[in-house]
C-alpha cells in the first residue's frame, strides 16, 4: 500500500521507486551530499508560508505566461534530464509528448538517446541543453543539429566542470529496433557511465556568444547560477535568461539552496533577463513562492521522471497537471488572478512558519 498522507507527489515517488530497477532509482534519486542535506534543501521550500486571501468571490484564474516571449499554459517547465529511456522505453519522446499536451516547454539533455527529430515530431517547444565538450567542433555540430531540428533555445549548463557525457545525441540514429532497443531500455548505471565517452570542459562567458552563433541566433539560457554576480556576468555576456539551480543537489554537497539564492539573482538581473529556478520544486505552492520572489518560471526534474517511469507520457502529464492545479489554487489564495498580477496585487507574506 502506498502512503498518501505526505501528498500525491510523494506517493507517486514511492510508486515510481518501487517500479524502477534499483540502478535507475539510484541514478534518479542521487544527490552529491548527505541525505540530511538534500532533505533540508527540499524542506526549505515548505518553510515558506503565506496568509491566504478570502472573500474574493468567484474569479477566473489564468496560469498562462510567456518564457522568452513564447506563450506557455503554465510557468511549470520540464528540466533537462539525461537518459530518460532508463525510466521508460519511450524516454524523451513521452516526456515531450506530455509537454506538448500540456502546453509547456521541455528541456532536452545533451545526453538523450532519442533523436531530435522525434522530439520535434511531438510538437513540443523544446530547449536543447548543452555541456560544452572538449571537442568544440563536436559541440557546434550537435548545437547546429538541434537548432536545425527545431530547438527554440539553448540551455548552457555551467555547474558541471568534471563530468563525462555520452554521445548518442551527437550522432543521432533512428530509434533502434530489436536488441539495441532492449539494450537502451535496460541500461545499467555502470553502462551509463561506460557510454560516457566525451570529456566536457568548464563553461566560460565566451561560450554564450559562441553558442548564440553556433545555433544561428537562438537565445542562450545559463543553467546552474547561484550568485547575483555570476548572473550579471552571464547576462552582460548575452544570456537571455538564467536558471538558478543546484542541479537538484547533484553537484555539490555544500552549496546554498536554489531558493535561498533566488532573491539575490533576481535583484542582480532585474529586467535585463528572465530568471528561472529549479531544484526541489514539488508543489504548486512552491512554484507560487518562486514566482513571488521574481522567477518567471520554474523547472521540475525528478517528479517528471517519476511520472515517466510509472506511465510514460500519461504519467508526466499527470504530474504537470497536478502541479498546475495546485498552482491555480495557490494563485487564487494569493488574491491575484494571473501571474502578471503577482508582483502588484499579491499580499503574500513570505516568511518562516
Ligand atoms: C538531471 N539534471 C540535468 N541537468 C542538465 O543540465 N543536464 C542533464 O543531463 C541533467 N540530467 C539529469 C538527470 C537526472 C536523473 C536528474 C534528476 C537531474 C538536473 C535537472 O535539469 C534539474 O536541475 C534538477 O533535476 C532539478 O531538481 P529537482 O526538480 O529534480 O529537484
Amino acid at each position: 500500500p502506498v502512503d498518501i498522507s505526505r501528498g500525491w507527489l510523494a506517493a507517486l515517488e514511492e510508486q515510481a521507486n518501487a517500479a524502477l530497477p534499483p540502478h535507475i532509482r539510484e541514478y534518479v534519486g542521487t544527490t552529491a551530499g548527505s541525505a540530511e542535506r538534500a532533505a533540508r534543501d527540499l524542506a526549505e521550500w515548505d518553510a515558506v508560508s503565506f496568509a491566504p486571501r478570502t472573500l474574493l468571490g468567484e474569479r477566473s484564474l489564468d496560469l498562462g505566461t510567456t518564457v522568452l516571449g513564447r506563450s506557455v499554459s503554465s510557468p511549470v517547465l520540464i528540466a533537462p534530464m539525461a537518459q530518460q529511456v532508463g525510466a521508460h522505453p519511450a524516454g524523451e519522446r513521452a516526456t515531450a509528448a506530455a509537454a506538448a499536451a500540456v502546453g509547456t516547454v521541455i528541456g532536452v539533455s545533451t545526453n538523450t538517446a532519442v533523436p531530435f527529430g522525434e522530439i520535434q515530431g511531438t510538437g513540443a517547444e523544446w530547449w536543447f541543453q548543452v555541456y560544452p565538450l572538449a571537442d568544440r567542433a563536436a559541440t557546434e555540430r550537435i548545437v547546429e543539429r538541434a537548432a536545425a531540428a527545431g530547438a527554440a533555445a539553448i540551455i548552457l549548463t555551467v555547474d558541471t566542470t568534471a563530468l563525462l557525457v555520452s554521445a548518442p545525441g551527437i550522432e543521432p540514429t533512428e530509434w533502434p529496433e530489436g536488441p539495441e532497443r532492449a539494450r537502451l531500455v535496460n541500461l545499467t548505471a555502470a553502462e551509463l557511465a561506460g557510454l560516457e565517452g566525451r570529456p566536457t570542459v568548464a563553461a566560460t562567458l565566451d561560450d554564450i556568444a559562441w553558442l548564440t552563433r553556433a545555433s544561428g541566433g537562438l537565445p542562450v539560457i545559463v543553467k546552474g547560477v547561484l550568485r547575483g554576480d555570476d548572473a550579471t556576468r552571464a547576462v552582460d555576456a548575452g544570456a537571455s535568461a538564467v536558471i538558478v539551480s543546484t542541479h537538484g543537489g547533484r553537484r555539490s554537497g555544500a552549496s546554498i539552496s536554489s531558493l535561498s539564492a533566488l532573491p539575490s539573482v533576481v535583484g542582480a538581473v532585474g529586467d535585463a533577463a528572465e530568471v528561472y529556478v529549479d531544484s526541489g520544486v514539488r508543489s504548486g505552492g512552491h512554484a507560487l513562492v518562486a514566482l513571488t520572489l521574481g522567477a518567471q518560471a520554474v523547472f521540475v526534474g525528478r517528479p517528471v521522471m517519476w511520472g515517466l517511469a510509472l506511465s510514460g507520457a500519461a504519467g508526466v502529464e499527470r504530474v504537470l497537471r497536478g502541479l498546475n492545479a495546485e498552482l491555480t489554487l495557490a494563485l487564487s489564495q494569493s488574491g491575484a488572478t494571473s501571474l502578471a498580477g503577482l508582483s502588484t496585487e499579491l499580499t503574500i507574506s513570505l516568511g518562516s512558519r
